[in-house]
């Protein structure tokens, strides 16, 4: 089952919003097929292991000749390992289910159950009444840490929440308010762009847009770029996109997919300033915000997401969270800065923080985040002189 969990993080970045699966197929002690989901929409973990048997590998030629079976005869005296409970229903590909009663495997040992309504104990129950031997929950609560942003989608219906900043040994996220302020070094931030690959999107707040004009992408390491997200509810950034001094925002770029949470009372202006600056762009320097604004509309992927005027503060967090869960976000980063992330953690909303920590001190700087004192620090990573700390809330994470 360790070997399936393995295999089931090869799919991380990748199968969102899908669950990560793995898969092995063992004859007598022996590993003769595995799989993996790889991505979402195409076949399931069950489907590659059971495939890699039929369309032989060296294991399974090898059994084939001391046995005398054939690669179907080897699936029919097998036992399947599969992180997730196989499906039931016919989705964008057919029930794994079947799958297995098709091939006779006569025993599957399940880590977790799958919570989907459209599964949720319906896969155990189709192989049981077609006579195949089901064992349940076999390293259940590895299962549910491995697949815990499916976990959180389905059971919590918000993306999987991870909290993320950078701060010196004084506790400091910037030199002072506004300022940007690089505090880790290479092997750190190379290891944050590393874990953006991972998550569905990343998001700041709007005074980290304006201070750093953050380009909120992976560039450090190859891989998925994710969702960009931020917001401006008092028209800040508008405001600095329309005068003159503003030329260049990462945000609005257009390269990568993008959702701007703006309030109610200024969507109009913003909807405005971008079909003026479609017409006029022709006619604008090149660095000027309409021209940004062109590329809004050409980009794949914008998206102003309304945000009612009458929404108190403490219903901000839960709201974003609702509109991410509906755009199929199934995990997010919040990279800061102070006040986004305090916001998160007094919501409760988030299940796992990641505190880049430099020896460096930034004496009467901007200060970091608190964390409940109940919160665990579950690990610590040495990074070339900066440490990770890994703290996990309650719950699945
Ligand atoms: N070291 C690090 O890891 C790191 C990471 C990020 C940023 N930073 C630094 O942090 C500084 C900026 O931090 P900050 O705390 O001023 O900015 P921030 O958290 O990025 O932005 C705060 C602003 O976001 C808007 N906002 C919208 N919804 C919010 C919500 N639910 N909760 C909180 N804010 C919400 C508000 O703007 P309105 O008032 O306009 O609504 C609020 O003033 C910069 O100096 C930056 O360089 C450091």
């Amino acid at each position: 089952m360790r070997r399936a969990f393995y295999l089931a993080r090869l799919g991380k970045g990748s199968v969102s919003p899908n669950p990560m699966v793995g898969c092995v197929v063992v004859y007598r002690d022996k590993v003769i097929g595995e799989g993996f989901h790889h991505c979402c929409g195409q076949a399931h973990a069950e489907v590659h292991a059971i495939e890699a048997v039929l369309q032989g590998n060296v294991v399974v030629n090898r059994l084939m000749r001391e046995t005398g079976l054939t690669p179907r005869g080897l699936l029919q005296e097998s036992t399947l390992y599969v992180s997730l409970e196989p499906c039931s229903h016919y989705g964008k590909t057919p029930p794994c289910a079947n799958k297995i009663i098709d091939n006779r495997i006569p025993r599957v040992v399940v880590s977790c159950g799958d919570p989907n309504p459209a599964v949720n104990g319906k896969g155990v129950a189709m192989l049981r009444e077609a006579g195949v031997e089901v064992i349940e929950h076999f390293l259940e609560e590895e299962g549910r840490r491995m697949g815990r942003r499916f976990f959180t989608n389905v059971e919590k219906k918000r993306p999987y929440v991870i909290l993320k900043w950078a701060r010196s040994a004084d506790g400091n996220i910037a030199r002072k308010k506004g300022e940007p302020t690089p505090i880790t070094g290479l092997v750190a931030q190379t290891l944050n762009h590393r874990y953006r690959t991972e998550e569905d999107a990343i998001m700041v707040g709007t005074g980290t847009l304006l201070a750093d004009n953050s380009r909120l992408d992976a560039r450090r390491f190859d891989g998925k770029q994710p969702v960009r997200v931020s917001m401006d509810l008092q028209g800040r950034l508008l405001a600095s996109l329309q005068s003159d001094a503003r030329t260049s925002v990462h945000f609005f770029d257009g390269r990568l997919q993008s959702f701007l949470f703006v309030s109610s009372g200024i969507l109009e202006d913003y909807i405005s300033l971008m079909t003026q600056s479609v017409c006029d762009w022709q006619r604008v320097d090149k660095e000027s915000p309409a021209v940004l604004f062109k590329h809004i509309r050409h980009a794949t992927g914008f998206r102003l997401i309304p945000v009612p005027d009458t929404l108190s503060a403490d219903r901000q967090v839960p709201f974003y969270l609702e509109q991410l869960h509906e755009e199929r976000i199934g995990s997010l980063i919040v990279e800061g800065g102070t006040e986004l992330l305090q916001s998160f953690i007094r919501s409760g909303l988030w299940d796992e923080a990641r505190v880049f920590a430099s020896p460096e001190t930034l004496p009467g700087g901007y200060p970091e985040p608190r964390l409940p004192e109940a919160v665990r620090r579950v690990e610590d990573k040495v990074l070339d002189g900066d440490i990770l700390h890994i703290y996990r809330n309650s719950g699945i994470g």
